[in-house]
């Protein structure tokens, strides 16, 4: 029986492969919990190559949630004009009007209350929480979950299970940049039909490699 993956090898060499090789992304200059809940939000159903420039045009338009709150929803709609899934801009804007009304302006600090904002489900709470509050929570998105079961080896796993493990295997000390590693290294290493195992830094902790 093997040992495969090494939690903190694992966690060592895909940090430091996401310190040498990481995206420079708009809203990873400032983690502003406003720009953050936007950018995950905008990055539930469309590619981040698509997300960058909307994501600027978004941030000139309404800067701060206080504006987004206050903006009409005609002009909420103009600004996300080439996201498509316009329902997720109808809940970016009502969730806005709510922070605004019953938190003080203040997004909620934490994923469980980060759940309660329309639109935000167990993956997003994790991806916000994580990146903005530094709180140590997974976020298993589709790439995120890819990468998991292939380290592990566990092709056709249930949700439950791979969140065990995504638990388990958590960096606590830098929950967000891990989070966005393992997210990161599914959209450009840990490929679907063609993973590109010779530059992937943690091959050797993988047991479908292994196998
Ligand atoms: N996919 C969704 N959110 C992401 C993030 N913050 N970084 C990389 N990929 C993502």
């Amino acid at each position: 029986m093997t040992t495969i993956p090494d939690p903190v090898q694992t966690r060592r060499k895909l940090l430091e492969h996401y310190d040498a090789h990481r995206r420079d992304l708009p809203w990873r200059m400032n983690r502003e919990p406003y720009r953050v809940w936007v950018s995950e939000i905008m990055l539930q159903q469309t590619r981040v190559e698509t997300v960058v420039p909307r994501y600027a045009r978004w941030m000139e338009h309404f800067p701060t949630i206080e504006v987004l709150a206050d903006a009409d929803e005609e002009a909420v709609l103009k600004a996300w004009e080439g996201l498509g899934y316009y329902t997720r801009a109808r809940n970016l804007h009502r969730s806005a009007r709510m922070v605004l009304e019953k938190l003080g302006g203040v997004l909620p600090g934490d994923a469980i209350n980060l759940r309660e904002l329309p639109g935000v489900g167990e993956y997003s709470a994790g991806a916000i929480a994580s990146i903005a509050y530094g709180q140590a929570v997974p976020a298993v998105d589709g790439n995120a979950r890819r990468v998991l079961s292939r380290l592990f080896d566990l092709d056709g796993a249930s949700d439950a299970l791979l969140r065990r493990r995504a638990v388990e295997l958590l960096d606590i000390d830098r929950p967000g940049d891990w989070n966005q590693a393992l997210m990161e290294l599914g959209a450009k290493v840990c490929l679907p039909r063609s993973p590109r195992c010779g530059e992937c830094p943690v091959a050797c902790e993988c047991r479908a490699m292994a196998e």
